[in-house]
């Protein structure tokens, strides 16, 4: 770096004391995986992030909302509008309610709630119990938090959780589990018995449960959501993250909110009201307005199930190996009668030779496990996922 003062050029040395506090982490997979589809111009199916817009009406309230004044900072724990009409969905959706004055946050998007929900409450030496392959944002949360992530392997090729091994890592330091449902990347969605595990397991613990539900509203064939606010032994202890990016075609406004205990909220309102303070008020009332129509997102499973039908059936003939998907817009293919390369090389080679963009799904793992497959994001217009079908029913 150099300052230029006058004629004279100053060089500026670096603080060589800095030592990264996140050492092994480099740029997100997601970015490197969607620059790389851009610099070769491939179908990128590889970051999560609907190719089609939003409704129209969505939009239209966004300006309504900036023209009748919602343009200055919003209530810190979200427009009370808002915060009113996602309690009345949670109680029409899974039966339990949520004041919406003390147990409701809304946040600019699931990855911030998930950061701000992880930094209240972990500290020094804590463990945070997850399940690999698992989204990228939680360990790196954990770690900031001076927490230490405890990895749990989910079962290939179903994705399950084998809760004997969860109940020997639990001990007294022990003070979140983190579970995802639908699951990203595999698809996979918990199950009742899953469910009734894990509340056995935490029963009489201070242990917080972090249940990331993003994907609450696409889930399919005859599998209802298991979400943590259905069962009072969980939803008293949990951390609920939802994303209207996810719900609504919007990933790139930014918002989701957290559901949460009053002691919980407490302390995630803390955090919040330093890191954010608030979330863009004018989209805030779109939502609000639009949430009041359970249209709006009860026909999201029916349709992202159209949509992996029609991807599934297209690539039948072809040599990728189809993967159960239970949920998500994610839909995993393994290639190992194609290929034996490692994962990352495979992704990137099929990015850069046959224009298509996917995750690979070693980088959701610690260690790197490679089952050689793919995941490939479903959320595009039937016809990119026809021209994404004829590639790889050719490779
Ligand atoms: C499992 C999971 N959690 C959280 C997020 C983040 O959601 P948001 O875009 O609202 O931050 C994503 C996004 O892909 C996700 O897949």
């Amino acid at each position: 770096m150099q300052l230029c003062s006058g004629n004279t050029t100053i060089e500026l040395n670096h603080p060589s004391t800095i030592s990264s506090k996140l050492p092994k982490n480099g740029t997100s997979i997601f970015s490197v995986m969607s620059s790389l589809a851009n610099e070769h111009a491939a179908i990128n199916l590889s970051q999560g992030f609907p190719d089609f817009y939003p409704d129209q009406r969505l939009m239209d309230l966004v300006t309504e909302g900036m023209r009748i004044g919602y343009n200055q900072y919003a209530p810190m724990p979200g427009l009370m509008a808002l915060r009113e009409v996602i309690a009345h969905k949670t109680k029409s959706l899974y039966n339990t309610d949520y004041n919406p004055d003390t147990e409701v946050t809304v946040v600019p998007g699931a990855t911030y709630g998930i950061f701000a929900a992880i930094t209240s409450v972990v500290r020094e030496g804590d463990e945070v119990i997850l399940f690999e392959p698992a989204y990228d944002c939680y360990v790196p949360a954990i770690e900031l938090s001076g927490g230490k992530p405890i990895q749990v392997e989910l079962k290939f090729p179903n994705f399950n959780i084998d809760w004997d091994e969860v109940a020997k890592l639990i001990n007294f330091r022990t003070k979140m589990i983190i579970i995802n449902t639908p699951h990203n990347p595999s698809g996979s969605v918990l199950k009742e018995e899953d469910i009734r595990r894990l509340t056995k397991l935490v029963h009489g613990s201070d242990i917080v449960i972090l249940s990331d539900e993003v994907y609450e509203h696409i889930i399919f064939d005859s599998n209802q959501h298991t979400s943590a606010a259905l069962y009072p032994e969980l939803a008293e202890r949990s951390f609920i993250v939802s994303s209207f990016g996810k719900t609504y075609h919007t990933t790139g406004w930014k918002m989701g909110y957290v559901l949460a205990p009053e002691n919980l909220t407490k302390e995630l309102r803390k955090v919040h009201q330093y890191l954010a303070f608030s979330v863009n008020s004018p989209m805030q009332y779109a939502y609000s307005v639009m949430l009041q129509d359970p249209t709006t997102y009860n026909g999201l499973s029916s349709m992202y199930q159209a949509k992996r039908d029609f991807f599934v059936d297209l690539i039948r003939g072809s040599r990728f190996e189809i993967q159960p998907c239970s949920g998500s817009y994610f839909q995993l293919l393994k290639y190992d009668r194609i290929s034996d390369e490692k994962d990352e090389l495979f992704a990137k080679r099929l990015t850069i030779d046959h224009k298509i963009a996917s995750i690979p799904i070693s980088v959701f793992y610690r260690n790197k496990t490679d089952n050689k497959v793919l995941r490939f994001c479903f959320a595009k217009s039937n016809e990119t996922l026809e021209r994404a079908a004829e590639i790889l029913c050719k490779i």
